[in-house]
């Protein structure tokens, strides 16, 4: 009988949640901080705390048996080094760890050390440096700051004048902050993106289901770039043979090349990949990103589709005993869709009044994750930027396809972006 704790308050933190009540040991789930959808499940409890010192007093406290940490800040805050500090059980990658997420520049000095592939590059703190370097290249280029940017540090110029202006902005009018003090200006990589994100425990590795997110707010890949606007999985680029590349490849060499810093890794690695063009044994195979964590939103319709007790894989990962572990997938497909509030990427607005007419109806196939939603005096009320992914199963791409976009046409909320065409590289194939 065992009592958890999940830090975060987004969609992913909605789907872990979730997830972890399938489990028959799991009594009660804490939510740090959680959001409207967290607050109105049985057996949940949100908790408004976010100080790392204070989650692991309050784990302390309450006897959680295990925490599992959702997003990067509080990973690269610390928080697993405070709570196994105190001998608290938790899931995570330690700061120093997290710095694959936390700074860019640090991932891709990593990846070149390892001989993991990944898109040439340079760094730079010098302004007159970086235009120069712009100058030298050309154009398609991609600007990244070096830190966390909560999903905005990342221009994929397409113009030279496009490329200066990011240089201008990031390293120029401080409008990032520390997160952009250093910028990494990396070569513009062509194919098809994919998320392939695992378990570690230091030394073994476990594959979760593949994904496909869709970064654009707009249909056709248009618009500017979000966090993330819906996700599916299985995402049919990862075939069998891609999936064994990109685990020889990336993510053995990247969990030994830690380990082998002295820095074994242990939590969710979650390896943004760019596909390129040709045969499944001949596609190039790049990193773009590293994160430390699952991705939101292709943890939603990941975790849909999951079988096995997530709490026994945690529990093994925290014990470094992933390779005692195999996890059951639902063959059917999961597609999750972005309900984004107006003014969403820029500057979101807030409090708009949420209904669902489809509440209380008993279907099987469609789970309405939260994620940016507050519940103030019994009304469900828009309170971040992405609001909700109405995330569904289907026998195929397009039946998935069919039940999420059916659910969502059920909730409505002023001002509600989404995009109409999840999953539409499955769908062209
Ligand atoms: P990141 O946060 O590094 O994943 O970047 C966000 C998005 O920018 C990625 O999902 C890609 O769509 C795009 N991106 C990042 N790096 C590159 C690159 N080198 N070439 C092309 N697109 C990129
Ligand atoms: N959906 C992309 C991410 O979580 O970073």
């Amino acid at each position: 009988m065992r009592k958890l704790l999940v830090i975060g308050s987004g969609g992913r933190e909605h789907a872990l949640t979730w997830a972890l009540l399938h489990s028959a040991k799991v009594t009660h789930v804490y939510v740090a901080p959680g959001n409207g959808g967290t607050a109105t499940m049985d057996h949940v409890t949100n908790v408004a705390i976010s100080d790392p010192a204070e989650l692991a007093k309050f784990a302390q406290d309450n006897d959680i048996y295990l925490t599992v940490v959702g997003p990067e800040a509080p990973l690269a805050a610390g928080v697993v080094d405070v709570f196994q500090a105190r001998g608290l059980r938790i899931f995570g990658p330690t700061q120093a760890c997290a710095q694959l997420e936390s700074s860019k520049d640090y991932a891709k000095a990593f990846m070149q050390r390892h001989g993991i592939p990944t898109a040439a590059y340079s760094t730079f703190t010098d302004p007159a440096q970086a235009h120069a370097y712009i100058d030298q290249h050309g154009a398609p280029i991609v600007i990244k700051a070096d830190g966390l940017a909560a999903g905005k540090g990342v221009v994929v110029a397409a113009t030279l004048a496009e490329a200066h202006a990011a240089v201008d902005s990031m390293l120029g009018d401080g409008s990032l902050g520390a997160a952009g003090a250093r910028v990494v200006i990396e070569a513009c990589l062509l194919g098809e993106e994919a998320s392939f994100i695992v378990m570690a425990d230091g030394k073994h590795i476990l594959a979760l289901a593949s994904s496909q997110d869709h970064k654009r707010l707009g249909d056709g890949d248009q618009g500017p770039n979000t966090g993330g606007m819906g996700a599916y999985s299985p995402a049919p680029v990862v075939s069998p043979t891609i999936h064994e590349r990109i685990m020889r490849e990336v993510i053995e060499p990247t969990i030994a090349g830690m380990a082998a810093d002295g820095l074994p890794y242990t939590g969710f690695l979650y390896a943004g990949v760019m596909i390129g063009d040709g045969t499944d044994d001949t596609r190039s195979i790049n990193v773009l990103e590293f994160n430390c964590r699952m991705g939101d939103p292709e943890t939603q319709p990941i975790l849909m589709r999951l079988k096995s007790d997530l709490l026994d894989a945690l529990d093994a990962a925290v014990d470094g005993k992933l390779d005692q572990v195999k996890l059951d997938w639902d063959p059917r497909t999961a597609l999750g869709v972005v309900m984004a509030s107006a003014g969403y990427p820029a500057k979101a607005r807030t409090g708009d009044v949420i209904t669902d007419t489809g509440t209380g109806t008993d279907n099987k196939d469609a789970v309405v994750f939260h994620a940016g939603t507050t519940l103030t005096d019994h009304q469900l009320l828009t309170s971040g930027g992405r609001v909700l992914c109405v995330t569904a199963m289907g026998d195929t791409v397009e039946r998935a396809r069919q039940n999420a976009y059916a659910r969502l046409k059920q909730i409505k909320f002023d001002g509600a972006q989404y995009r109409t065409d999840i999953a539409w590289r499955a769908l062209k194939r």
